[in-house]
């Protein structure tokens, strides 16, 4: 693989045992899928932050590199943490699990790296430009940066992330080339989709069917960012799609080569059925939308349809601590709080420690959620849409 004179110095050691070590994983990763050069990254997201998905190892991994003088050279955000780092006592996260928590992100605070914990790091000062190469790993911010925005990434592991942060460079293969970025399913969506929840359970039926390959959407007539935004993470969980096309919307739709593809249909009796599916609990001890973490817009929609409304179960909203800085000041937080609802920053009902937390039914909106809920924190899923987690939640 051709490397520049910078490469060359990273991998000979000039610059240092962490930018050695790690380009020489950057190199490893690049031969293995016949990559024949670097590409230098305009941002990246480093996943594998909460104690509850990297344990004792990641923690002791990311210690060791902190203490090595591990920098950053590009802008670099965070995946979601494990729990709500400002509020976790209120909340009652476990105190052995905060400290763990703590000690985590003290090492990536001393990697430089932007302590934003949210897998929505398009929304909060890292919008990454049509055709940007950068370097990301959560699945639903890898998919909807390269399908909503045209922007261009691989689903990086968390140490491959963080090597290109500390390297500032990604090897060139994968969905960082034109010819992969072609569609091999046309799915046909004939039914209306009115809310996110819809359109998580699309996305939930079509990356089952299609696992890590690109689908083609036509029948799709209307879709604001946070419909899109679900749709992408359901099948990022579900399946392994990282891109996907939407007619009339997405940027590289029209250019995208539509020849033999594979079709699937998704019409009423999918909708219905893929609702029933994933709607297998009842009496929910814990409501929690915000997965992708919630926009401004979910945020606002939620708090006005709480207004004056009396909830109680645990209700919460999860979004990444700049949207709960701007909530509050607009008054959002005050209205969800009235009515008995929790804003829940940095954090996520996936991979907070919410079964430690005695919390055995979760409903959802998020077909992502509702996916991730059965194995990852033996929870019972109820989805249902907005306005039926609501009613849930003041019965
Ligand atoms: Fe984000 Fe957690 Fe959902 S990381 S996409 S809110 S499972």
């Amino acid at each position: 693989m051709y490397l520049n004179k910078e490469e060359e110095k990273m991998l000979n050691g000039e610059k240092g045992v962490v930018p050695q070590r790690l380009m020489r994983l950057l190199v490893r990763l690049g031969d293995l899928y016949g990559a024949e050069k670097m590409l230098p990254v305009g941002s990246v997201q480093v996943a594998g932050v909460s104690f509850k998905s990297i344990a004792e190892p990641g923690r002791d991994f990311l210690e060791d590199y902190a203490q090595l003088g591990a920098k950053v050279v590009v802008p670099t955000f965070l995946n979601p943490a494990g729990m709500d780092m400002e509020e976790w006592e209120v909340m009652k996260f476990p105190k052995k699990f905060a400290e763990e928590q703590i000690r985590i992100m003290n090492a990536f605070r001393s990697m430089g790296i932007i302590m934003s914990a949210s897998c929505t790091p398009y929304l909060i000062g890292n919008l990454p430009h049509f055709r940007e190469h950068i370097a990301w790993s959560e699945s639903s911010a890898v998919s909807f940066s390269n399908s909503v925005i045209g922007a261009r990434t691989n689903r990086e592991g968390g140490p491959s992330a963080l090597a290109a942060g500390i390297c500032g460079v990604t090897p060139d293969y994968g969905l960082h080339r034109d010819e992969n970025r072609h569609p091999n399913f046309h799915v046909k969506v004939s039914v209306p989709l009115e809310s996110s929840a819809d359109f998580g359970a699309l996305g939930w039926f079509v990356g089952k069917v299609v696992k890590d390959k690109i689908p083609y959407f036509t029948g799709i007539n209307r879709a604001d960012t946070d419909e899109l935004k679900a749709l992408g993470a359901a099948m990022a969980a579900s399946g392994a799609v990282a891109l996907y096309h939407v007619e009339g919307m997405t940027p590289e739709a029209a250019s995208a080569r539509k020849e033999n593809l594979q079709p699937i249909d998704f019409g009423d009796n999918e909708l219905k059925e893929t609702f029933a599916k994933l709607n297998q609990g009842k009496d929910p001890d814990l409501i929690v939308v915000g997965c992708p973490h919630a926009s401004l817009k979910e945020i606002m929609t939620v708090a006005r349809k709480l207004e004056g409304k009396k909830l109680t179960k645990p209700f919460w909203v999860c979004t990444s601590s700049t949207m709960k800085d701007a909530a509050r000041r607009l008054g959002f937080a005050k209205m969800i709080e009235d009515a008995g609802g929790k804003l829940v920053a940095d954090t996520c009902m996936v991979v907070a420690p919410i079964e430690a937390m005695g919390f055995k039914t979760t409903a959802v909106n998020s077909g992502k959620a509702a996916s991730y809920l059965p194995g990852h924190c033996k929870q019972n899923v109820m989805y249902g849409r907005l306005d039926d987690l609501i009613a849930l939640a003041m019965k």
